[in-house]
């Protein structure tokens, strides 16, 4: 397995950094607050913020200015995997090796968790002094994040994977809903540091937002692999739940090979978008290669 620089460094900052946006909060109701942090603390392979880290550290950004970035977009996939597990979705009772939050605690407990992680979210954004931007460029943070997040993004890809279950959708149609429901994220884990940056060329916004975008697709396409190929000891989340709920995957539409085929054609592509930038791209090549061997 590719090991990837500093992971382990970048996942203890990130879950410090976290632990300290969750003790600063003043508690009222215990069980939501337990349950916020069981969505957000425990395990999670972090690689989100490890994308915004190296993407920040490549162009030269304090990595005090990435923190709030990368915990954003941390609470806002945390809630979405927490919203994802509910009955109402894919009704899922294994998370990270773990019972769902909803297992752990119940339905409306878990479904306040996660709206009470997004806000959060633009709380520890709209809250940061960045040394890097004004204000101005903040709320360019936050508005790239809200988008990724709400209908335009995440949401929206949601809602198009609960239409698509039990029916044959159009391979443009799928590449749609992925790109939605997971890209959108990784893709602002990529973009969002480079607003930190006013002085970027626009061909460098470009072919990062390529990557980003080659990236972001394949991560959903090998999560859909490993649904089949991988085992619920090692995914943390059961196997086979896909087939089981009748999702619309990659290796449903094309079959498995089919679906390797196309992450790898998507590896390409991201790491020929990456030749283009005129920056050491070593970490993000890496990532590449990491996101389609990932066990889990
Ligand atoms: C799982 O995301 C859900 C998808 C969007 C594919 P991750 O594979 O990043 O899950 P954790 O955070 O490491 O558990
Ligand atoms: C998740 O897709 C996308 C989200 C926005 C959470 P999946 O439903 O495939 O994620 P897992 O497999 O449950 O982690
Ligand atoms: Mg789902
Ligand atoms: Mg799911
Ligand atoms: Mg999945």
């Amino acid at each position: 397995m590719i090991q990837l620089e500093n992971l382990a460094n970048y996942q203890a900052r990130i879950d410090g950094y976290l632990t300290e946006q969750l003790q600063a909060i003043e508690i009222n109701d215990q069980r939501l607050f337990d349950a916020m942090s069981y969505g957000l603390l425990i395990g999670g392979k972090r690689m989100r913020p490890y994308l915004a880290y190296v993407t920040g550290d490549m162009l030269d950004i304090p990595p005090s200015d990435i923190d709030p970035i990368a915990a954003a977009i941390e609470c806002i996939h945390a809630y979405s995997l927490l919203h994802d597990d509910l009955p109402a979705m894919d009704d899922d009772d294994l998370r990270r090796g773990k019972p769902t939050c909803h297992k752990k605690f119940d339905e409306a407990t878990a479904i306040l968790a996660g709206d009470s992680l997004q806000t959060l979210a633009f709380e520890i954004i709209s809250n940061h002094d960045f040394v890097s931007i004004d204000a101005k460029a903040q709320i360019k943070l936050i508005a790239h994040l809200s988008k990724a997040a709400g209908y335009q993004g995440m949401c929206g890809g949601q809602a198009m994977d609960l239409a698509a279950t039990d029916k044959q959708v159009s391979i443009e149609h799928l590449q749609t809903i992925h790109k939605l429901k997971t890209g959108a994220l990784l893709q602002a884990a990529i973009l969002m540091p480079t607003l930190c940056r006013n002085d970027l060329p626009l061909a460098t916004y470009q072919g990062l937002q390529d990557f980003a975008a080659k990236i972001g697709l394949a991560y959903q396409v090998h999560d859909d692999i490993i649904d089949i190929t991988s085992s619920e000891e090692t995914l943390g989340k059961p196997a086979g739940s896909d087939v089981e709920a009748g999702k619309s995957t990659y290796p449903a539409l094309l079959g498995l090979e089919g679906a390797i085929e196309k992450e790898q054609q998507l590896f390409q592509q991201a790491l020929h978008a990456l030749a283009s930038l005129p920056y050491n791209t070593q970490n993000l090549s890496n990532f590449s290669t990491f996101i389609i061997k990932r066990a889990h």
